[in-house]
Order: C-alpha cells, then sequence, then structure tokens
C-alpha cells in the first residue's frame, strides 16, 4: 500500500511476487510448456507497478533459455515483450511498469552478456515495444488522459521470416465490441522485431 488514499480512490492493493508466482502457475501450460509459448498474450488491465508483468515476461524468458538455441535468444526475447500488454491509471505506477519490464529485459541480455546498451538496437527496440504495450489510460472506459481512445498494437509474426513482425493497431475498446473496427490506421510494413523503433514500422 502506497496511501489510504489511493486504496480508497483507486484501490490501490499490490499483489506480492508469492501470490503472482502462485497464479501463474495455475496456467503453466500458456507460460512455458505449450506451444507458441513465446507469442502468448497477455493484458494486465490494472497493471500498478507492473508486477504481474514482470514475472510473465521472467517466466517466458526461462523457458525460451530452456528451448532455443543461444542465437534466437534476443529476438524471442522482443517476441516475449511484444505479447504483454498492460493498462494503468497512475502516471507513477505507470512509470514504474514499464521501468521494471525494461530492467528484466535488459538484466536477462547482460546475464547472457548480449549487448544491450543504450544505443544498441535490441534496446531501443524493447524500450519501443515496452512504450507501446504498456500504456496510461483508464480501463474501464478505455480512453486515455486526453480521452482518446487507448491505442494498442498486435505484433503479427511473420511465419516465413525469421524474426520479421508486423504492427497492426487497434483499440482497446475495439476488443470490447462484437462489431468490425472500422477504424482506418496507419500502414506498417513487416521488419526485423529488432528495428520495430525505426519509425515504429510505419510505412513511410
Ligand atoms: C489493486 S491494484 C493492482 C495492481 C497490480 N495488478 C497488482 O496486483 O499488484 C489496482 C491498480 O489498478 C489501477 N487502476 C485503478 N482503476 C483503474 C482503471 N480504471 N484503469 C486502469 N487502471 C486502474 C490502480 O492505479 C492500481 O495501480
Amino acid at each position: 500500500m502506497k496511501s489510504r488514499h489511493r486504496v480508497k480512490t483507486y484501490g490501490e492493493v499490490f499483489t506480492p511476487r508469492h501470490m503472482v508466482d502462485q497464479m501463474l502457475d495455475l496456467i503453466i501450460d500458456d507460460l512455458g510448456s505449450g506451444p507458441d509459448f513465446v507469442d502468448k498474450t497477455f493484458l494486465e488491465p490494472a497493471a500498478g507497478d507492473g508486477n504481474f508483468l514482470v514475472a510473465i515476461l521472467d517466466r517466458k524468458l526461462r523457458v525460451i533459455e530452456k528451448k532455443y538455441p543461444a542465437g534466437r535468444w534476443p529476438a524471442e526475447s522482443l517476441f516475449a515483450l511484444a505479447s504483454i500488454y498492460g493498462i494503468e491509471l497512475l502516471e507513477d505506477n505507470h512509470l514504474d511498469a514499464r521501468e521494471t519490464m525494461l530492467a528484466e529485459f535488459v538484466g536477462f541480455q547482460e546475464k547472457h552478456e548480449v549487448p544491450c546498451g543504450p544505443d544498441t538496437d535490441l534496446r531501443r527496440a524493447a524500450t519501443f515495444l515496452i512504450d507501446v504495450n504498456i500504456v496510461r489510460g483508464n480501463t474501464l472506459t478505455g480512453l486515455d488522459g486526453q480521452g482518446k481512445d487507448i491505442q494498442l498494437s498486435w505484433w503479427n509474426r511473420i511465419p516465413e521470416g525469421a524474426g520479421m513482425v508486423q504492427r497492426e493497431p487497434f483499440t482497446f475498446n475495439s476488443l470490447r465490441s462484437n462489431g468490425f473496427d472500422f477504424t482506418v490506421y496507419e500502414g506498417y510494413r513487416p521488419c526485423q522485431i529488432d528495428k520495430v523503433h525505426v519509425d515504429g514500422g510505419a510505412d513511410g
């Protein structure tokens, strides 16, 4: 708890890590032993400081280590990030969630002596994916602080292209509607996942 006011106003109570782990144990197939585990999508609608998000990333990274050769770890770890989403109302929690995710990602690369300094494509792509996927807004209304629709993106893996991805934007509210989403979005071309930060993959 940060304050009683925040508990009363925002329902802000953080889940301890051991409870997060117990809950994630219930979906172990999605997080580890099942097929396509790296791309399994998770959305935390009340992300707090990111304790569920980071625990999910941690598990995906541990399975990547076990199942893939070392040469695939950087790209697969980016795909892992690309499939984890969060929405958080409060600015400080939102910043904490993003920072915690980046620290987890960088820690994994450093453990394996993969260069991941601030100027590397790996770090820039990771930062970009976290910024696009972990957003500040109100999950109940689907709107951000400016009253605009919360926008997220699918990161579709291109099956025949190793490490290639194509960004497909959508609004959070479109997930709740039954009809089609007729919004016209910016077009994105396929790119290597460690280059998503270059124009966001936008089709110039
Ligand atoms: C009970 S805490 C849970 C945080 C984290 N999921 C955990 O289990 O530790 C709820 C979080 O949701 C945020 N929150 C409250 N109302 C929200 C809303 N309408 N949209 C998005 N986030 C909201 C709060 O700021 C707080 O960080």
